[in-house]
């Protein structure tokens, strides 16, 4: 490990951009990898091995569905036999049953479950496939009856904010340890939906007192991870807990990416672990140097005394709204160019989700037909 490097404590492991459902947020970007391009077992093994080595801690195994590997207990085995704590990150869609049980065999550590809503129709609606919610149930009580630790994540939205409260309920009634209640993201498919994802400030107000609300009547029952959102905070989160600082995305062809957005900022050179060793690209990759520590700053970044609280917030959003990564995260409300937040919160639609595509080809009819936006 280089002098001063810090180090790194979470892999996120993309297995693949296939995805049975067609949520208008995906994190995914949105010129999505093939099938014929992904990682194999014994790389991914390898990367797992160099992720212990460099002191990474933590396995996300994520994708698109990562449950569309097929060998996805294999991928289990090798992080286990890596001595690396895995969480499955799943939308509960395309895990058949028995198989979070052979997971927890192979050595799986974790469950985090996405959910799309409260109310089951609107849940199918957003997920874009029918049926999805009964799946999602039946997941859950699939991993508290294995003893399998489980979180619930939310994306929250215009759609679904008025059910925050409705949310975090269901997550205690499914049994979970944790609930997320995760802002959308403006990146990618988001960014394209984003008019019809954004909430209204009449929206929002009440949300952050209806949480405050249940992080006070349920502390004795569940943890529960909520943030202010993006568009409506005063000062910028620390994305991805500072660029190059924290974490390490694989995407599913092997590129090394320092957040799961850093493609949209033109100019990066991402090495791939098909060519490079994970430390080496850690230590060296070009990408992840650009915005590590605080010397590519600009005012008024460079002066301001979060400056190492928040690293200037999210390079990908400062590239989406400033069209320039090494500005201020516009979101802080010290940006120049912050009148730009608040116009686009008051950007507003109502028009159809643009539905983010390359689904797993066997359920694209299913899907299509149980949303009726599309
Ligand atoms: Fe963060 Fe920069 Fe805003 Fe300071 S000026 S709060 S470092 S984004
Ligand atoms: Fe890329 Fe925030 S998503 S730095």
């Amino acid at each position: 490990m280089t002098a001063g490097l810090p180090v790194p404590m979470g892999l996120l492991a993309e297995l693949t951009h296939r995805c049975p459902l067609g949520c208008p947020y995906c994190s995914n970007p949105v010129e999505l990898e093939r099938k014929s391009d992904e990682l194999d077992l014994a790389t991914w093994s390898r990367v797992f091995r160099e992720a212990a080595a460099l002191g990474i801690l933590q396995l996300h195994l994520s994708g698109g569905e990562p449950a569309a590997r097929r060998d996805l207990t294999e991928i289990v085995a090798a992080a286990r036999s890596a001595n690396l704590y895995s969480n499955l990150i799943t939308s509960g869609v395309g895990l058949p049953a028995g198989k979070l049980a052979a997971l927890a065999d192979a050595g799986l550590d974790h469950v985090q479950l996405s959910i799309q809503d409260a109310e089951a129709q609107s849940a199918d609606r957003i997920a874009g496939f029918a049926g999805a919610a009964a799946r999602k149930r039946e997941l859950a009580r699939e991993a508290v009856a294995i003893g399998l630790p489980l979180t619930v994540n939310a994306v929250i939205h215009r759609a679904n904010i008025e059910r925050i409260g409705a949310l975090v309920e269901l997550a205690i009634a499914w049994g979970a340890r944790r609930v997320e209640i995760a802002h959308v993201q403006y990146h990618g498919w988001a960014e394209r939906n984003r008019a019809q994802l954004m909430p209204t400030e009449e929206q929002v107000a009440p949300a952050l007192q209806e949480l405050a609300r249940l992080r006070e009547t349920y502390r004795e029952e569940i943890v529960i991870d909520a943030v202010v959102p993006d568009y409506f905070a005063r000062y910028p989160k620390p994305c991805v807990g500072g660029w190059g600082r924290r974490s390490i995305n694989i995407s599913p062809s092997g590129l090394a990416l320092p957040c799961h957005a850093a493609q949209t900022i033109p100019g990066l050179e991402f090495w791939s672990v098909r060519t490079h060793a994970l430390a080496e690209i850690w230590a060296h990759s070009p990408a992840f140097e650009a915005f590590r520590g605080t010397s590519w700053m600009e005012e008024p970044c460079v002066q301001c005394p979060r400056r190492e609280t928040d690293f200037g917030g999210c390079r990908c959003q400062a590239f989406a709204l400033a069209g320039r990564a090494e500005a201020a995260d516009p979101v802080c409300h010290l940006s120049p160019l912050h009148a730009r937040v608040a116009e686009l919160r008051e950007e507003q639609a109502e028009t159809a989700y643009e539905a983010r595509g390359h689904r797993a080809a066997r359920s694209t009819s299913l899907a299509r037909a149980a949303n009726p936006l599309r």
